[in-house]
């Protein structure tokens, strides 16, 4: 019997990744979902998931969270900032507790990409190999999900506004990434591994030609510089930092930062990503 723990269970990915170890038949009695909120993780228990409390900023609570765990699945959190010292209390903890490997969830080329969230995915990967623990990264690509769920925005103003040029997107949704982490979590053969995750890349051109054929309402991409990108978002509502944030992240798209090869998904899908149209399909339907 193997025990899988999967961290940030109450998030997107996390609880998609639980629904896939279940669907590919993992007895719930060796699953542990690790949550920082556990009133949030009553479906869970209902389908006879063990949920236990771990909160990456209370080390203390993380030597119950992970006992008897042999494979983690180490979700990154969501505290821009903070993410360091939080990744390293798990990561010592599971050392601590036996896990025999940590997966973990981290950014597109995260060693050398200039994309602003990279470093604390850099030093979370260098904290896993200091370790001793095995370990395999997940550098996940963005989430479709990013822009599907602006669609209504979108439809709106009937234009995608960005600054991200013709740079491309490797964009896959987050049940493919959980799909792939429950392979990499359940196979073998993945200790050591880095894998670069992405979907079949697409421009804001291509994103906005797609939203228009499946909703009938004609959306362009408007490309629009660094600077203006900024002052249209805090018009919209946005501070000042958030707006440049934002927008840099538009920045390195049009760097080349957040395309990749989606091979290493497709392998470990065992088929193609979901393509951008299924995505903006399904959104526009709902
Ligand atoms: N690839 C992308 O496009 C993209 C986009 C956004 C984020 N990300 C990264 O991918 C991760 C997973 O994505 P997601 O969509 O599942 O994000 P999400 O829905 O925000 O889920 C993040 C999970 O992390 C948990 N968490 C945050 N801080 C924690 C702490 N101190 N202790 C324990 N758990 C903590 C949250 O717990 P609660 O449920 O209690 O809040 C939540 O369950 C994110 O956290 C972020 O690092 C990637």
């Amino acid at each position: 019997m193997t025990t899988y723990a999967v961290t940030g269970a109450t998030g997107a990915l996390g609880a998609l990744v639980v629904g896939e170890l279940l669907g590919r038949g993992v007895p719930a009695a060796d699953v542990v979902a690790v949550v920082r909120t556990p009133s949030k993780a009553e479906d869970l228990a209902a389908r006879g998931v063990t949920v236990r409390r771990g909160d990456y900023s209370a080390p203390e609570t993380l030597p119950a969270a992970l006992a008897g765990v042999d494979v983690l699945l180490l979700v990154s959190g969501n505290e821009v900032g903070r993410r360091v010292p939080q990744h390293e209390a798990v990561i010592e903890a599971a050392v601590d507790a036996g896990v025999g490997r940590i997966v973990y969830t981290s950014v597109l080329r995260a060693d050398t990409t200039e994309l602003a969230l990279a470093p604390e995915h850099k030093a979370t990967e260098e904290l896993l190999r200091r370790s001793g623990v095995l370990f395999t990264v997940l550098r996940n690509g963005w989430y479709t999900e990013n822009y599907t769920e602006r669609i209504p925005e979108y439809l709106a103003r009937g234009a995608i506004v960005g600054a991200a040029g013709g740079g491309r997107v490797a964009a896959a949704t987050r049940a493919d990434y959980a799909a792939a982490a429950a392979e990499v979590l359940l196979g073998d053969g993945h200790a050591g591994a880095v894998y670069e995750l992405g979907g079949t890349p697409f421009t804001f051109t291509e994103l906005a030609a797609q939203i228009t054929r499946a909703s009938g309402t004609e959306v362009g991409y408007t490309d629009v510089g660094v600077a203006e990108l900024v002052g249209i978002l805090q018009g919209a509502g946005l501070d000042e930092p958030t707006a440049g944030f934002v927008a840099a992240l538009d920045e390195a798209i049009a760097r080349g930062d957040l395309d990749a090869d989606p091979a290493d998904l497709v392998r470990l899908l065992g088929r193609p990503s979901t393509p951008l149209a299924d995505a903006v399909r399904a959104s526009v339907a709902v």
